[in-house]
C-alpha cells in the first residue's frame, strides 16, 4: 500500500495542504522545529497507531489557536496499491477512524494500511535497551496477527496487578495463573516473528558489515524448551528473588533479542554508523515479513534517518530501501541528493520549493 495523497487540517503546526506522494523514498527535510516529526506523526495517526508518544495529550495534537477554534483536528489520506481506499481520522478528546466512510477500529486499519514506523532513531535497536527491540517485535506482531495487540494489552494489565501485589508484599499467585497462558502465547508469537525476520535479513546483506545472527531471549527464563513449562518453572525458581525485588522478574516484559556479529554482540562489535545500517536491515527484514504475511507492502516511516551515516552508508541504505519497492517517509535536517530520493522541503509547517 502507499499514501497517494494526504490533507491534514488543524493538526499541530502543519499547514492545511493537499499533497500527493509517490512510491519510493520521500525525504522530508527542514530545520529543527519545521514540523517533520509532526508530519510523520500524522501518518501514524491515520494508519491506526495513535500519537507517537504515549504521554501525548490530545489537546496538543489539535493546532494551538486552531482555525476551527481548536476543537478538532482532521487528517485525511487516500491510499492505493493493493487496494484503493480513503482513510479519515478525527481527533477531538479521542481519535476516531473511518475507513472508506465506515467507522473502523484502529487494529482493522493497521492491517489494511500497514505502516511500520521507527521514530526514535534506528540505532537504538542495536545500542539501546531491550525495550526498543521488543517494540520492533510488537509492531510486526500487531500488524500480522489480529489478536497480538489485544493479548499484549491483557498481559500488561496482569503484570501491573502482579507488580502492585508484590509491592504490598502480598501473594501474587492469583495473577500468575492468568499471566501464564497469555505470556507463553506472546513468547511463541515473538519467537516466530523473530524467526521470520532472521530468515529475511540476508536479503539486505549490502547493509551488513558481517553476517548477523538473531536469537530470542525469553525474559528471566530458559528452563524448558516449551514456553508454558518454561514460564511455570522459571517463576517458581525466581519466586524468592521477585519477593525481595518487589517486581516481576520473569516474563515477556523482560524479553530481548540477541543480535550477534560472528561470536560477539553487535552492540559491542559495531560502530554507530555500522549499527545504524544493521538496524535498517532489521527494519527492512521486518517489512518483508509484514508483506509476506499480509500480502501488502507496508509503508515505512523513519525519523532522523541518516544522522549517523557516512556518504557510503547513506547510499547503501537508499539502495536497500529502493529494493523493497515500498513507499518510505523519512525525515532528516539535511537533504540527500540521489536518484532514488524525492526531496520535500518543510519550513514552519509548510512544504516549500528548494
Ligand atoms: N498543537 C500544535 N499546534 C501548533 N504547533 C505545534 C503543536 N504541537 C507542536 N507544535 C510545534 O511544532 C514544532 C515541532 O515540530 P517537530 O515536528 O517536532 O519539528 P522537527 O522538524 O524538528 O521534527 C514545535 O515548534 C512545536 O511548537
Ligand atoms: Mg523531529
Amino acid at each position: 500500500m502507499y499514501f497517494k495523497e494526504t490533507y491534514f487540517y488543524n493538526f499541530r503546526n502543519i499547514q492545511p495542504e493537499r499533497r500527493e506522494w509517490p512510491v519510493g523514498l520521500n525525504l522530508i527535510t527542514g530545520p529543527n522545529g519545521a514540523g517533520k516529526t509532526n508530519f510523520l506523526e500524522g501518518l501514524n495517526l491515520i494508519s491506526g497507531w495513535g500519537p507517537l508518544e504515549k504521554s501525548t495529550v490530545i489537546s496538543d495534537i489539535i493546532r494551538w489557536n486552531g482555525m476551527d477554534r481548536g476543537d478538532r483536528a482532521s487528517l485525511w489520506g487516500r491510499v492505493s496499491g493493493e487496494e484503493d481506499s480513503e482513510i479519515f481520522a478525527s481527533v477531538t478528546v479521542r481519535c476516531s477512524l473511518k475507513f472508506d466512510g465506515k467507522s473502523s477500529a484502529a487494529s482493522a486499519v493497521r492491517s489494511r494500511i500497514p505502516v511500520l514506523s521507527w521514530l526514535s532513531g534506528s540505532i537504538s535497536l542495536i545500542k539501546g535497551g531491550a525495550s526498543h527491540r521488543r517494540a520492533l517485535l510488537d509492531r510486526v506482531g500487531a500488524l500480522i496477527s489480529p489478536s497480538y495487540a489485544g493479548r499484549l494489552h491483557d498481559y500488561r494489565y496482569f503484570l501491573r496487578q502482579k507488580t502492585a501485589l508484590l509491592r504490598k508484599s502480598r501473594d501474587a499467585a492469583i495473577m500468575e495463573r492468568s499471566m501464564l497462558r497469555v505470556g507463553a502465547w506472546l513468547w511463541t508469537a515473538r519467537e516466530e516473528i523473530l524467526r521470520m525476520i532472521a530468515e529475511s535479513i540476508d536479503e539486505f546483506e549490502e547493509l551488513l558489515p558481517r553476517p548477523v545472527s538473531l536469537t530470542f531471549k525469553r525474559g528471566g527464563a530458559g528452563m524448558d524448551e516449551k514456553p508454558l513449562d518454561d514460564f511455570k518453572k522459571s517463576l517458581s525458581f525466581s519466586r524468592d528473588r521477585e519477593k525481595a525485588a518487589k517486581i516481576p522478574l520473569v516474563g515477556p516484559q523482560r524479553d530481548d533479542i540477541g543480535i550477534f556479529c560472528g561470536p560477539k554482540e553487535a552492540s559491542v562489535m559495531l560502530s554507530r554508523g555500522q549499527s545504524s545500517r544493521v538496524a535498517s536491515a532489521l527494519i527492512l527484514a521486518s517489512a518483508l515479513v509484514v508483506e509476506r504475511v499480509l500480502g501488502r507492502k507496508p509503508v515505512l516511516v523513519f525519523d532522523e534517518m541518516a544522522s549517523e551515516l557516512d556518504a557510503d552508508g547513506k547510499l547503501s541504505t537508499i539502495e536497500a530501501l529502493g529494493k523493497t519497492g515500498c513507499q518510505i517517509f523519512a525525515a532528516a535536517t539535511d537533504p540527500i541528493f540521489s536518484d532514488g530520493v524525492k526531496l520535500h522541503n518543510l519550513r514552519d509547517g509548510r512544504f516549500v520549493r528548494e
